[in-house]
């Protein structure tokens, strides 16, 4: 096996950059494929913390090359900004970081745009993490968008910019538009030794049997396609996103991990069947450190959802799935699983795809034991409390996939693996 992608399969947050960083020791490239600086990856090492937005997980490890493909959207400014930062922390990125030029731009006007998307009120309301990324690449699909490459020649940049600012119909000066394109010809300038076609690149690696691991960014149920629309994020976070994202066959994807969290949370507005709002969902948020590490948002926090969990790893074909923050639910007497919707006395079949239906539906859940003891400096499975185990077997079990790894801790070593 060459090749293997991580995927959050449900509304984000999942661990997934804990996941990547855990399988990614002795990866040669890891590769983010969409998404924007929306994401919030942790990692913790040695009791380090590290909070990437645009900068795949893999940085961490010296030998590994770290890529970002066309599909993601990048606000260049803010990225120059996370790449100091790590560099401050001896981070080096040199001859490490491969940017495709094809990439999109978020400019201080998607921001704007983004955070006064009150056009999305009331029931309508997102709940966006303000970085500019859906009108970002609205802009793309558009035709109007600027890309990464574009910043190289301020001629062509200046009539794209003035071409976007009219698309908006947004009055700018001759000044104010010569002004933008200086301050990003300027960045890109610094950026310049990053940028390339990642495609070719990737080609090259995959038939050099190189070991590429593709960091999906939000989670499956915010995908722009197939999540609980409109409370989606504007990309492609399902396994086909990757080939797109980064200008691979599909076929370049040996196998897919699924990472699922032992409970659900979600951070924004939408349908949410297994929200908890009482002492159980304040519990879980406060042991699971539940709060956005983009936003700072509280994250809303519920049981986990079979049903849900079923149809995102059916619809990314996964192979293995990996349960995340089992710990957090350490304590709690009794812990369930929805296992299916109601909806007007009916049992549905399939996860309703409208969001005022999903809105409705009352969950069925299957009741299971808790366990009382730490389990955060455990690493085999079987040393696990039999009601820690047994709630795995069961979620194994609907989710019909093996659970291969089993998070029980943010530090990079408080990981069982299973197979
Ligand atoms: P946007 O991606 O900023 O446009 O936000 C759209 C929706 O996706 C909102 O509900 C956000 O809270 C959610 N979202 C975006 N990025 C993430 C993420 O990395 N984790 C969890 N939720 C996210």
């Amino acid at each position: 096996m060459s090749t293997l992608a991580v995927l959050g399969c449900m509304w984000g947050d999942e661990a997934k950059a804990k996941i990547v960083d855990f399988l990614g020791d002795n990866a040669d490239v890891v590769v983010r494929f969409q998404g924007g600086s929306n994401a919030g990856h942790t990692i913790c090492v040695d009791d380090k913390k590290y909070v990437f937005h645009s900068v795949p997980s893999g940085i961490l490890y010296p030998g590994t090359k770290c890529v970002i493909g066309a599909g993601v959207v990048i606000e260049p400014f803010d990225l120059m900004a996370e790449i100091a930062e790590l560099e401050a922390h001896n981070i080096s990125f040199t001859g490490r970081l491969y940017i495709d030029e094809r990439a999109g731009v978020v400019l201080p006007l998607h921001k704007d745009l983004d955070a006064g998307s009150e056009i999305s009120s009331g029931a309508h309301k997102i709940g966006t993490t303000k970085r500019g990324i859906g009108p970002a690449y609205s802009d793309m699909v558009a035709r109007v968008g600027i890309r990464l490459g574009d910043l190289q020649y301020p001629e062509w940049l200046r009539s794209r910019l003035q071409n976007i600012y009219s698309y908006h119909k947004i009055e700018r000066s001759d000044a104010d538009i010569e002004n933008e394109t200086s301050r990003l010809h300027e960045i890109w300038k610094q950026m310049q030794g990053y940028i390339c076609q990642v495609d070719n690149l990737l080609r090259k690696w995959y038939l050099d049997d190189q070991y590429i691991l593709f960091e999906g960014a939000q989670g499956t149920l915010l995908d722009v396609s197939y999540g609980t629309y409109p409370f989606v994020t504007s990309s492609h976070t399902m396994a086909g996103g990757i080939s797109t994202g980064c200008g691979v066959p599909m076929r370049y994807v040996d196998k897919i991990i699924g990472v699922y969290k032992a409970y659900c949370t979600r951070v924004g507005d939408g349908p949410f069947p297994t929200e908890l709002n009482d002492a159980i969902g304040d519990k879980i948020r406060v042991q699971g450190n539940e709060f956005g590490s983009t936003t700072g948002r509280p994250r809303r926090c519920g049981w986990f959802d079979a049903v849900a969990a079923q149809y995102t790893a059916r619809l990314n074909g996964i192979d293995a799935a990996a349960v995340t923050l089992l710990d957090v639910l350490s304590g709690l007497e009794e812990i369930k699983i929805c296992t299916g919707y109601w909806h007007n006395g009916v049992k549905l079949r399939e996860i309703p795809t409208n969001p005022l239906i999903m809105g409705e539906v009352v969950p069925e859940y299957l009741s299971m034991k808790g366990w009382d003891k730490d389990i955060t400096e455990i690493r085999s499975i079987n040393k696990l409390p039999r009601a820690a185990q047994d709630y795995l077997e069961a979620i194994q079990d609907m989710l019909e996939i093996p659970i291969e790894i089993v998070s029980v801790g943010k530090n990079r070593n408080q990981t069982i693996v299973i197979k």
